[in-house]
């Protein structure tokens, strides 16, 4: 081959080679930042300087780590903690923790466990105080409610006392509605039907 003939195939193969890598460059660089998207997204994110990761339980025993927790008027004790266990086993429950590395930041569950048909309960929420009005609650039951919905569940219940304003506007905020619930009487029963 003439040195002009290497010349011209050189010429016409370094483009190809060089478009071909730097495509490949920028398609593994797209998929690594949807990947990182998604994580923050959904799964991971900042928040007053600290890391928060959810995740969704896969394991009862991970309910322990919610043991002697204060909620508003209640302990996480012996019996909330066993209520729970049996709740989480059954079908398409749904117990969501946030940690920042292995510190608490906040739990909420929703389970089939309502008596009306077809309908989630939103059993727990609890944020940490310090992680408090930052948009924990409201990010974490908004997931659950999107849980019943890909489940074909026709609404999502929450129950809470009269006296907890906090979790009345959370409730309020996502849309949900006081419900006059003929079963319970002695707190305030909210209804989001789909
Ligand atoms: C109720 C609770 C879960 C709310 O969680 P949170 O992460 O602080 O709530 P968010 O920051 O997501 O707030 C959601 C909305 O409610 C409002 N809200 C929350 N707490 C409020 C408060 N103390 N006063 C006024 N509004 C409040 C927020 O302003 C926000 O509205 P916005 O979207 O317009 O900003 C939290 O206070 C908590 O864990 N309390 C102790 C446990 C408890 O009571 N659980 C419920 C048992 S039934």
């Amino acid at each position: 081959m003439s040195g002009l003939g290497a010349a011209v195939i050189f010429l016409e193969v370094l483009p190809k080679v060089w478009f071909n890598t730097a495509n490949m460059v920028m398609r593994s660089w797209v998929i690594s930042s949807e990947k990182g998207n998604f994580q923050t997204k959904q799964n991971y994110f900042h928040c007053m300087g600290n890391h928060v990761t959810i995740s969704a339980m896969t394991d009862e025993k991970e309910i322990e780590f919610l043991q002697d927790k204060q909620s508003f008027n209640y302990t996480y004790d012996k019996a909330t903690l066993d209520s729970l266990r049996e709740h989480f086993r059954l079908k398409d429950s749904l117990y969501l923790i946030a940690k920042d590395r292995k510190q608490f930041v906040a739990f909420c569950s929703t389970d089939r466990g309502w008596w009306e048909d077809n309908f989630f309960f939103i059993r727990e929420i609890l944020v940490d105080s310090k992680f408090q009005k930052l948009g924990m609650g409201k990010k974490l039951m908004t997931r659950c409610i999107e849980h019943a919905k890909k489940n074909g569940a026709t609404g999502v219940v929450t129950e809470t006392a009269f006296e907890n304003y906090p979790m009345q506007k959370l409730c309020e905020k996502i849309g949900f509605k006081k419900w006059d619930n003929p079963q319970w009487r002695t707190g305030i029963t909210y209804k989001l039907c789909f």
